[in-house]
């Protein structure tokens, strides 16, 4: 009987080695180790074995017991992973190489805008946007653009009919951001209608001009406004903090020149010039060998407009600006044609990380 013990026990480790799924698994488990197995069987037997030799069988019975039970956990574990592996395999090849992930990147223009604006809150300056979609009257006769000024010809400017509520309402495309002066002004003004809060803030967004796209101009380009109005704000304020910005934007040592211009919203005008940052004012095919940059017209903001959006001129004054961030975008990074912008090109976009 003990002979056939231990082929019985060589039985089920050559038995366990076949079993290839659960069912089966099971199946010899109960056959091996089960209440009814020859294994189990024989330890209500020892009684039949003589005394002396109890303890030496019963301990080759345990082992027998012993060994079974630690094949079969292995061999239940081994199942397992086979079956992970397989329902894996099935799903999701891994030798497959990983997809990299390409990391966004803001668009030239959006990174020129943002440090611009980035200095301006330095100074104290908050942002503030108005539409892309105005009204005649806030592009133009607002801000003190008579009737015969070329800007505002067809050919300039792009005009759209919207309808609504069963009427037509003509409007158009705003051609710059200083139609936000007035809508700034209106809403600051509207907080204390008495006695206006003081105002320091920047406009960007979205410019339409009716335009033949060329390497230097486009139908479509962004500016930033700045607008300052307070009492006792003077011409050196408005020289002062554009002077700032741009040692803060191009470097410390950079030198500002103002030339006197003309706008018929500000009263003195000027366009700053900020010495050519690429050959430190030396003369280059960039600065057409002036050694100077435009960079923004700007000026004190005329008496009318400062009266159209509820400031009295009597006691307040104030300064305004506007610049292009594609044209700095242009001169900072050597572009030479403006159509780059908003042509989607990857290969340009993929320049600024
Ligand atoms: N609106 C002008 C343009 O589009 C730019 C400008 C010039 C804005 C002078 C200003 C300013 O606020 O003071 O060309």
């Amino acid at each position: 009987m003990w002979e056939e013990l231990e082929g019985k026990f060589q039985e089920a480790l050559e038995a366990l080695k076949q079993v290839q799924d659960e069912a089966a698994l099971e199946a010899w488990r109960v056959r091996y180790l089960g209440r009814k197995s020859p294994i189990m069987q024989a330890f209500s037997r020892l009684k039949e074995v003589p005394r002396e030799q109890r303890p030496q069988v019963g301990r080759r019975i345990n082992e027998m017991r012993d060994r079974l039970t630690e094949a079969y956990e292995a061999r239940k574990q081994a199942l397992e992973q086979e079956k992970l592996q397989r329902a894996l395999q099935e799903t999701l090849d891994v030798t497959l190489p990983g997809r990299p992930a390409t990391p966004g990147r803001f668009h030239p223009s959006t990174r020129t805008i943002r440090r611009i604006l980035r200095i301006f809150a330095e100074m104290g300056f908050q942002v503030f946007t108005s539409r892309e979609v105005e009204l005649d009257e806030y592009n133009f006769q607002l801000l003190n653009i008579p009737p015969h000024h070329p800007a505002r010809d067809m050919q300039d400017t792009f005009y759209v009919d919207v309808d609504g509520d069963g009427e037509t309402y003509p409007v158009l495309l705003r051609t710059h951001t200083s139609p936000g002066q007035i809508h700034a002004m209106r809403f600051y003004a509207s907080l204390n209608p008495e006695d206006p809060p003081p105002i320091r803030v920047v406009l960007p967004g979205m410019c339409f001009r009716y335009e033949q796209i060329t390497a230097r101009s486009e139908i479509q380009f962004t500016q930033i406004e700045g607008l300052v109005v307070g009492r006792q704000v003077r011409f050196s304020d408005l020289k002062g903090t554009l002077t700032d910005w741009a040692r803060r934007m191009f470097g410390p040592q950079v030198r500002t020149r103002f030339r006197a211009s003309h706008f018929p919203f500000t009263e003195p005008s000027a366009e700053m010039d900020v010495e050519c940052f690429l050959c430190q004012g030396k003369g280059c095919s960039v600065c057409k060998y002036t050694g100077w940059l435009e960079i923004l017209g700007c000026g004190m903001v005329h008496p009318t407009v400062l009266k159209n959006g509820g400031y009295d001129p009597e006691k307040y004054t104030g300064f305004a600006f506007g610049m292009g961030p594609e044209r700095i975008t242009m001169l900072l990074h050597h572009i030479q044609d403006i159509r780059f912008f908003w042509s989607n090109d990857i290969r340009l976009l993929r320049q600024f990380d």
